[in-house]
């Protein structure tokens, strides 16, 4: 009997864990927790499975991939060079919420780093995570790793359950490993160490500070010559729902507008850190936490169950500017970007 095309999860167990790593060695993606979000992971040496990655996500082919591999000696195997910055950071961060951009080695292929010098690489803690990349590096071929981009259609949310996942890919033979729901709850930190100073590409859990403690010097600016980073379009991560996010003081008096308001107002949703919104008849309040770690791990989720009950908008308040919120307002800002320009333009 022809199996049908949906994705199917299955829990992690010793059995389930060897299938996996079978489907992958057939060439086949298949749906990887992470602690940071889940991935879409293949066979990182193989063309073809790479290829599918591209086709399942309906990524464009020139944005490249980062590479997960089981150890730090691991990921050495797929650098040209290994710079003192990269060694002192995988020390400190792996494995962990970190991928470092190095100059490739050799046989890292064109369709990973989308013909660029370089290669990001990753070595996850996520004890599902490692036991796939463990046993995939086992009776793998040398240089063993697994290319693995956020499993979410291009442009979509990044999904942090197992259950996202098969959301994402609801036609597609595709097995979902559960590991649960990611303890981080945003992509890695993405730090270029292949060039001559340290730069931070992506903001994460891994903060700027704390690399700047290791490293032991004071970071550039990721401006300037910023690399094809499919994180770096302006709007991605972007829920279908209007989504804005507004200053404190502009939300606040944008709230008492809407209750104010005489004629009947459409169904909206706040999610606010620093003060609790008034709920009403059109004005569904969430609060979450003033802390970074909380917004980070509530934040896609959030969108994603929001996004569903179709509010006519969702109002974001804008997170504090303190660096440990960098991810979040990184994340807020792709998340908001395509309405706020929208919304200032037609006011
Ligand atoms: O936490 C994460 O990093 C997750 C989990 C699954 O590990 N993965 C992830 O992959 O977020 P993805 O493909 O959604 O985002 C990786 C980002 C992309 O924006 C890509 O352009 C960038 O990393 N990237 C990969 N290789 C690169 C390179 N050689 N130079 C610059 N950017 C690179
Ligand atoms: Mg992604």
């Amino acid at each position: 009997m022809k199996r049908p095309n949906i994705p199917f999860i299955e829990a992690p167990t010793a059995e389930n864990v060897s299938r996996a790593v079978a489907w992958l060695r057939s060439g086949s993606p298949i749906g990887l927790p992470t602690e940071t979000v889940y991935g879409l992971a293949a066979d990182a040496g193989s063309a073809e499975a790479v290829a599918k990655i591209f086709s399942t996500k309906g990524r464009p082919a020139d944005h490249p991939l980062i590479v997960h591999v089981a150890s730090a000696a691991a990921a050495k195997t797929w650098a040209a060079t290994w710079p003192d910055a990269a060694e002192k950071l995988a020390a400190a961060f792996w494995p962990g919420p970190m991928t470092l951009i190095v100059k490739r080695a050799n046989h890292v292929l064109d369709a990973v780093t989308g013909g660029q010098d370089t290669v990001g690489l990753r070595v996850p803690s996520h004890p599902v995570a490692q036991a796939v990349l463990q046993e995939f590096a086992v009776e793998g071929h040398a240089n063993a790793g697994l290319a693995a981009p956020s499993a979410n259609q291009f442009g979509h949310v990044s999904p942090t359950t197992a259950a996202h996942v098969a959301t994402e890919f609801p036609d597609r033979l595709l097995m979902i490993l559960d590991g649960g729901a990611c303890e981080v709850g945003v992509e890695s930190t993405i730090i270029d160490v292949s060039g001559d100073s340290v730069r931070i590409l992506r903001p994460g859990r891994v903060r700027a500070s704390e690399i700047e403690r290791v490293l032991g010097v004071k970071l550039s600016d990721a401006n300037g010559d910023v690399p094809r980073v499919s994180g770096a379009l302006a709007s991605h991560y972007a829920p279908r729902t209007q989504t804005l996010m507004l200053a404190t003081p502009r939300l606040k008096m944008q709230l008492r507008a809407f209750r104010q308001a005489q004629v009947k107002q459409p169904m909206r949703c706040v999610i606010t850190h620093s003060f609790d919104a008034e709920p009403a008849e059109h004005l569904r309040a969430i609060r979450l936490a003033a802390d970074a770690e909380t917004w980070e791990y509530e934040l896609y989720a959030l969108l994603r169950t929001l996004d569903e009950e179709r509010y006519a908008t969702l109002i974001i308040e804008a997170p504090p500017e303190a660096p440990e919120w960098d991810a979040v307002n990184d994340r807020v800002r792709r998340a908001t970007q395509r309405d706020n320009e929208e919304n200032t333009a037609t006011e």
